[in-house]
């Protein structure tokens, strides 16, 4: 692992090595970041192998430039002011997603919103710059662990599980961004953070509401109260059957591993070589595309509990629970 200064070179090597699907850990005016290309579902699963996430958390897409946001998500006149007043800054808006957007379901953890940021670093800026796609990024600490405001703390949390890491010293501000789901009229907090609730009130005139669904942990993430009440988490309009070992009329198939029995529907294969990482990349992708065909069932194969399969086989137990 390398702790590179952050100048001119690094900055370059770190863009690059971002758009070619590494893991880099960036400054940012709130704490340290976990880069990957948001577009590449391998390297987004690279992002939660490295964290050891128990489940798929949403991660927060960060771009450089605001004339990026309306080709990842639906713009709403209350974002387009937050936007105006505190981007570049330490504030994350919840938007409704776009279908054609170019970031990897997984980075949505399937969900129909997106978490997006602009950053005021001027490193990160500058890495996302040279990156030249959109990046997501959740705290560089180990999942359970405090987020990280020195390069150093990235290097003790993760050691050679991140290969570089780009040090610009402690971060200014040290506490998370603040989230706001700027969907509709009214600003809704879903995690304190650097940008307060005054703030937000003196650039719109609304009192915002604080989401009561959602409590902030110690570490800095969200965390629903209750399991699936992160609501509006994807489920298929088809059942989901799990384990399955035979395929059934009327069943697609979602396949792990090389023993596919034999189906006459349609058919997609979360990794041949039975490689968790490959069919966390894949999992929220196949599984719409099985739903659009229109089958009833989704028929999916046993997956092994090791590596990602553990947060694969929870977000697939959400998708069988029976619905509402
Ligand atoms: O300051 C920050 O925001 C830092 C720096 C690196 O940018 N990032 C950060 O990311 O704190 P992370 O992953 O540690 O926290 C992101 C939080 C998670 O709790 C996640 O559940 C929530 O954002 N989140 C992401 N997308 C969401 C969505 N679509 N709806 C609701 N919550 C979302
Ligand atoms: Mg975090």
């Amino acid at each position: 692992m390398a702790i590179l200064k952050a100048d001119q070179d690094s900055i370059e090597r770190a863009g690059r090595y971002i758009a070619h699907g590494g893991l880099v850990a960036i400054p940012t005016e709130t704490v340290y970041g976990l880069a990957a290309d948001a577009s590449n579902g391998l390297a987004v699963a690279g992002i939660y192998t490295a964290k050891g996430r128990p489940v798929f958390n949403p991660l927060i897409i960060h771009v450089a430039d605001p004339r990026a946001v309306p080709a990842l998500a639906v713009v709403t006149p209350l974002a387009e002011k937050l936007m105006a007043a505190f981007w570049p800054g330490p504030m994350t808006l919840i938007l409704a997603s776009r279908p054609s957007s170019v970031v990897d379901p997984l980075a949505l953890a399937g969900l129909d919103t997106i978490a997006i940021r602009i950053p005021s670093h001027p490193v990160a800026l500058a890495i996302l710059r040279a990156a030249r796609v959109p990046v997501a990024a959740p705290s560089a600490n180990r999942s359970g662990r405090v987020s990280p405001t020195t390069a150093q703390h990235v290097a003790d949390d993760f050691g050679d599980v991140v290969p570089m890491i780009v040090d610009a010293g402690p971060t200014e501000l040290g506490v998370e961004s603040t989230i706001i789901d700027a969907r509709g009229e009214i600003p809704v907090i879903l995690r304190p953070g650097a940008i307060t609730r005054a703030d937000i009130e003196r650039v719109t005139g609304l009192t915002p509401e604080v989401a009561s669904k959602i409590v902030a942990v110690e570490n800095g993430d969200t965390k629903p109260d209750a399991p699936g009440q992160l609501a509006s988490h994807y489920a298929p309009r088809a059942a989901v059957r799990l384990d399955a070992t035979d395929v059934r009329a009327g069943e697609a198939l979602l396949a792990f591993g090389q023993d596919v029995p034999p189906h006459d529907g349609p058919m997609l294969n979360l990794s041949p070589s039975a490689d968790t990482t490959e069919a966390a990349a894949h999992l929220f992708g196949y599984l719409r595309d099985l739903d659009a065909t229109g089958m009833a069932t989704i028929a999916v194969m046993p997956i092994p509990d090791d590596g990602l399969g553990e947060a694969i086989n929870d977000r697939l137990r959400r998708a069988a629970a029976p619905r509402a």
